[in-house]
């Protein structure tokens, strides 16, 4: 019983937490860590209000910041400097291979 709440489920979008930004993202990104940092909380704060962490590799690059990202940081009503960092969180993370989610 108690089990089972701890197993994702994957029709309620609850499925996984956002990665905390690690030097390997920074190392992919251009942006300096503070953006990622900050982008990673907005993700925290405004995204995962709606839904658990969507893993940006399954999408395009183009994807997510031509199409995805301006959706959703309208449906945040996020700042242009939140959209931005947001956005190069994202693409850093998308990069990097998800750490093990071992804490389940
Ligand atoms: C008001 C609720 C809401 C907020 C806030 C929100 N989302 Fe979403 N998101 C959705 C819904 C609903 C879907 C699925 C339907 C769709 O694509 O519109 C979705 C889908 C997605 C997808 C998958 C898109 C696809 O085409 O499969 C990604 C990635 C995503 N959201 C990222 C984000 C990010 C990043 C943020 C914060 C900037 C965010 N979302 C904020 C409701 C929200």
């Amino acid at each position: 019983m108690l089990l089972g709440a701890f197993i994702p489920v994957v029709s309620c979008g609850v499925s996984y937490l956002s990665p905390p930004v690690n030097p390997q993202m920074v190392e992919q990104s251009r942006h300096p860590k503070d953006v990622l940092q900050r982008g990673y909380v907005v993700h925290q704060q405004k995204c995962a209000k709606c839904h658990g962490y969507e893993d940006p590799a399954n999408h395009e690059v183009e994807e997510l910041t031509d199409e995805i990202l301006p959706a959703m940081a309208r449906k945040s009503k996020l700042g242009l400097a939140d959209e931005q960092a947001v956005t190069a969180y994202l693409l850093a993370a998308r990069q990097v291979p998800r750490p093990d989610q071992g804490s389940r």
